[in-house]
């Protein structure tokens, strides 16, 4: 061995990301990673997929399983991830994933899983009740960028352990089997914090799908009225808001409000405290609310109109589906050869 640097991937550059179907949407996933795949989609090559082989590490109700695959494909689809331009698909119609996690469930190490984070959080006290797919989840993410070859995997600063699992994996895999660049060795790559939303009810804690109190998030299904009721009741204090963004940084639940109107506003949190310093909340929140209403309520619309035909949201899905399979079979013919696979 030597420390010399391994060469360089050579590859495209290629965008890869994936939603559970495991929820209701909320602004969090929509400022954080939606909005993001529908302005990389214009930068370079970019695939965007329904994760329903990681929902099932844990339990799902067979009978709605797919209908969650649609609900997120139509969130795909209303944000403005454009079929005709990225390739939107289910990650169980591309079996390529699954068959490329073996492969690298016998690359990682135990102990890279051991280390990971959001199983324990997932797990609990009682990890030995959990499945072991939850366990090797990062293996089967690390499969889903891979077989692409992607280089940007624009996700949410959680995710950040598992792009640095995937990093490790094609780092063994290429040197293991000699196969230097075959992998892109990206640190990890996600594209920027992004907008980091936080929950209406308590500042420090993310926006999230399975906080039990509905008014803590916005769905991406919420109606008018249901959007501009959670920002009236959104916690606050009873300061006004300050001039520079030092001023906010003590003030949790303040600096969420400003960051979601910039945010959905395309400017930046200086710029919107320029615009309201000296105004309470009781100002500040009509505000907020009407941009949040005229941002989101037509996402929701247009979701529920995708969801009302889906059959021509299958026939994107499937579109899709056939496409991701034309890109990542090579890459797992490749594999198969590398590994010395009897059927390679
Ligand atoms: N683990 C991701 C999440 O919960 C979803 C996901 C699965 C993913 N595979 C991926 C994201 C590959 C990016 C790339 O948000």
């Amino acid at each position: 061995m030597t420390d010399q640097a391994p060469p360089a991937f050579t590859g495209p550059k290629r965008v890869l990301s994936g939603v559970q179907p495991t929820g209701d949407l909320h602004l969090g996933n929509y400022l954080g990673a939606l909005v993001k795949f529908a302005r990389m989609q214009h930068e370079m090559e970019t695939f965007i997929f329904v994760a329903d082989l990681h929902a099932i590490t844990q339990w799902q109700d067979p009978k709605l399983l797919k209908n969650q695959v649609r609900e997120i494909a139509a969130a795909y689809l209303a944000s403005g991830v454009d079929p005709k331009v990225a390739t939107i698909f289910p990650q169980s119609a591309v079996p390529e994933h699954t068959e490329l996690a073996w492969v690298f469930n016998c690359v990682a190490r135990l102990g890279w899983l051991d280390r990971m984070t959001q199983f324990k959080d997932k797990a609990g006290k009682h990890k030995e009740r959990e499945s072991v797919g939850l366990y090797t989840y990062p293996v089967l993410q690390a499969a889903d960028i891979l077989v692409y070859k992607a280089t940007h995997v624009p996700v949410g600063d959680d995710q950040r352990q598992h792009l640095e699992l995937t990093r490790d994996i094609a780092a063994k895999f290429n040197h293991d089997f000699e196969v230097p660049a075959f992998f892109p060795l990206r640190d990890a790559v996600s594209e920027g914090p992004g907008a980091r939303v936080m929950s209406l009810r308590d500042g420090s804690a993310k926006m999230s799908k399975s906080d039990p109190s509905d008014n803590s998030r916005i769905n991406l299904t919420d109606d008018a009225d249901a959007i501009a009721q959670k920002i009236r009741k959104a916690k606050t204090d009873p300061e006004p808001l300050p001039e520079t963004l030092d001023e906010l940084k003590a003030r949790p639940e303040a600096q969420n409000l400003v960051g979601i109107y910039a945010a959905l506003d395309g400017r930046t949190d200086q710029d919107v405290l320029s615009e309201f310093a000296g105004q309470g909340f009781g100002a500040f929140k009509p505000k907020l609310a009407d941009l949040a209403v005229a941002k989101l309520g037509p996402v929701g619309g247009d979701m529920r109109r995708y969801l009302s035909d889906p059959a021509e949201i299958d026939a994107i899905l499937a579109a899709g589906a056939a496409h991701a399979r034309e890109v990542a079979a090579p890459t797992l013919a490749e594999v198969k050869k590398i590994v010395g696979y009897w059927a390679g």
